[in-house]
């Protein structure tokens, strides 16, 4: 099944090849002027350019062999050349019927899967031990589920990781921070004899929440501190039992915090691997990257050379080994490379991490690339924008720290209940159903909020605007598919069915175009590593449904045909629609 820009493209395309023209020339897309036409080929200003002839007048040669062709004569309604040379394509009412009929029959919803299916891996989320989750990290998180959910969608084999950030600098300060907190802390840490391990069950939660950004604080001035936490981090990484004590606690304790914080986002990973777990892959790979004569020593340090001929700005080189011995955080990631080569082989391994930190991918993937381990192309960094505030600068709490991600959640809960209050909505509901409902209508804010933008523009957070029932946002969209849910209710309710579409009204014919764009949005969304386009159909899936049931009533159709019918596209919509905002990572509720 293809959808209609694919079809007309093809139909369109052999004719630009009858005419010994360029056959990729007969692209076809959607028209700039739905008014005039439902799709437009562009090509035959190309066409005269490379030829040096009048565009119209091979618009009008494309045309009469367009007219010529039954089977063309039977897609089309209309074919004309506007403006300077632009075919315009009017679909006729029974290629749009059958295109209707493949849909609604489609679990897939008119979106083609991919015919090469791949293994992928998508590295996201990179929440760290001991550091709340930030906004940063939400960014990644809800980018990275999308890219997730859109790449299995298309049929990819799909292992999303979280690459828990639990091996580098911030563990040894920890360690440190621990023991200067609770002498018992200390011995376990030293590993004394007959040590009393019931003290570990001390160290929870609030107290890593307090401990961490002290000792980062206490680091950034006192270098001899700085240098006792590194030399810490290197004896953890070499094995000290003690430390290792100490670490497994960390990690245990800000596992289950941020399973919460994931779970509450509605994000899912298949490998909840840390840094650490590259750990035992850095002893082959230091010995193989030396014999290759890709590590070299510098100043007490061992490195990787990276820099490239032609670079505009010189790369500085990979950190392997820092000169206390410790493994840095390009070490565990191109270990990690190494270790996912071993468990999953995959075709392509995506980063989805802030954009400010291209350079060090850059890095590890020059390094991956001269070690051979992954060929070019394999490894990719999917950078965003950050989330700004009201002065453009990355968002800050009004005391000027960063923002958590929890206390981000529960802003955005809080607006939520406002919100529906407000608007009137969930007055029906039972205590528990308007608290599950708010929770949905304050994710989906934040989600569609982020994922409308293109991921590498930054945007400015503002919860009034995000949370708000009307305009471009998720609430919008959730109030859209409530309102066919309780549509579609009441159908049942009076024992109502649906039947083959018909199509007569314009918004009608709209909608069921809108269905068949669902296809391409998900294959540029693909192509690009970019949710956006998903998120944009999401909206105007909605929008040409909100105007479909204003011009079309359903349950007081004129007959009993063109009811079915607009009982079959309101179901088809809100499948759609569902589906959507599901590869957005996005749950509806059922009322509102
Ligand atoms: N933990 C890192 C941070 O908070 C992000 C990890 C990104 N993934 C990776 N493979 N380096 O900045």
């Amino acid at each position: 099944m293809t959808d209609l820009k694919g079809a007309l493209s093809q139909t369109v395309s052999s004719v630009f090849e009858g005419l010994g023209l360029d056959a990729s020339l007969g692209r076809v897309g959607v028209s700039d002027r739905p008014d005039l036409a439902d799709f437009q080929c562009n090509g035959a200003l190309a066409a005269a350019k490379a030829a040096r002839r009048n565009p119209r007048e091979i618009a009008a040669e494309v045309i009469a062999a367009l007219s010529a062709d039954p089977k063309a004569s039977e897609l089309f309604s209309s074919v004309e050349v506007a403006g300077a040379g632009f075919v315009n394509l009017r679909l006729s009412d029974g290629a749009l019927t059958q295109r209707a009929a493949e849909i609604v029959t489609d679990p897939r919803l008119g979106a083609a899967l991919n015919e090469t299916p791949r293994r992928i891996i998508i590295d996201y989320g990179g929440p760290n031990v001991a550091k709340p989750m930030h906004v940063g990290h939400l960014r990644s998180s809800i980018i990275g589920e999308a890219i997730k959910r859109i790449y299995r969608f298309c049929g990819d084999t799909v292992w999303g990781d979280a690459h828990f950030g639990d091996w580098g600098f911030q563990m040894g300060l920890l360690i440190l921070a621990a023991g200067d907190e609770d002498p018992r802390l200390r011995a376990i840490g030293e590993g004394a004899a007959d040590v009393d391990l019931s003290a570990l069950a001390d160290l929870d939660l609030p107290l890593l929440d307090r401990l961490y950004p002290m000792a980062a604080a206490k680091a950034k001035e006192d270098t001899d501190y700085r240098d006792r936490a590194r030399k810490a981090t290197a004896e953890l990484q070499a094995g000290k039992e003690g430390y290792l004590t100490l670490w497994r606690r960390f990690v245990e304790v800000s596992r289950v915090a941020l399973r919460r914080e994931f779970d509450a986002l509605g994000v899912h990973f298949d490998l909840w691997n840390g840094e650490s777990d590259a750990d035992p892959f850095i002893p082959d790979m230091v010995t193989a990257l030396r014999a290759q004569g890709l590590l070299v020593e510098d100043q007490g340090a061992q490195i990787v050379r990276v820099a490239r001929e032609g670079d505009k700005r010189e790369l500085p080189p990979l950190l392997v080994i820092s000169s206390e011995g410790s493994a840095m955080y390009g070490t565990t990631d191109l270990a990690t490379i190494v270790g996912r080569r071993r468990d999953q082989d995959p075709h392509l391994m995506l980063y989805c991490v802030d954009q400010r930190q291209a350079d060090h991918f850059a890095q590890v993937f020059r390094a991956a690339e001269l070690a051979g381990y992954a060929p070019e192309g394999a490894l990719e960094h999917i950078g965003f924008g950050t989330m700004n505030g009201a002065d453009g600068k990355p968002f800050k709490t009004r005391a000027g720290g960063v923002l958590k991600l929890h206390d981000l959640i529960e802003m955005a809960r809080d607006k939520a209940r406002a919100r529906l209050k407000e608007a009137g909505l969930g007055a029906e509901l039972s205590a528990e159903a308007f608290e599950e409902t708010a929770h949905k209508v304050a994710i989906a804010a934040l989600k569609f909020a982020d994922l409308q933008n293109y991921r590498g523009t930054s945007y400015v957070f503002d919860l009034d605007r995000f949370t708000s029932f009307e305009g471009k946002t998720g609430p919008y969209l959730l109030y859209q598919a409530v309102r066919v849910k309780s549509l579609l209710r009441k159908a049942a309710d009076e024992g109502s069915v649906g039947g083959p579409v018909i199509i007569c009204e314009p918004a009608e014919r709209d909608l069921v175009l809108t269905l068949d764009a669902f296809n391409t949005a998900v294959a540029e969304a693909y192509d690009k590593k970019a949710p956006n386009f998903i998120a944009e159909h999401a909206y105007r899936l909605a929008q040409a449904f909100s105007k479909f049931y204003a011009a079309c009533p359903v349950l007081v159709a004129k007959d009993a045909a063109t009811k079915a019918s607009r009982l079959t596209l309101s179901a088809t919509a809100l499948r759609q629609l569902e589906m959507a905002l599901d590869l957005l990572g996005i749950e509806t509720p059922e009322r509102m």
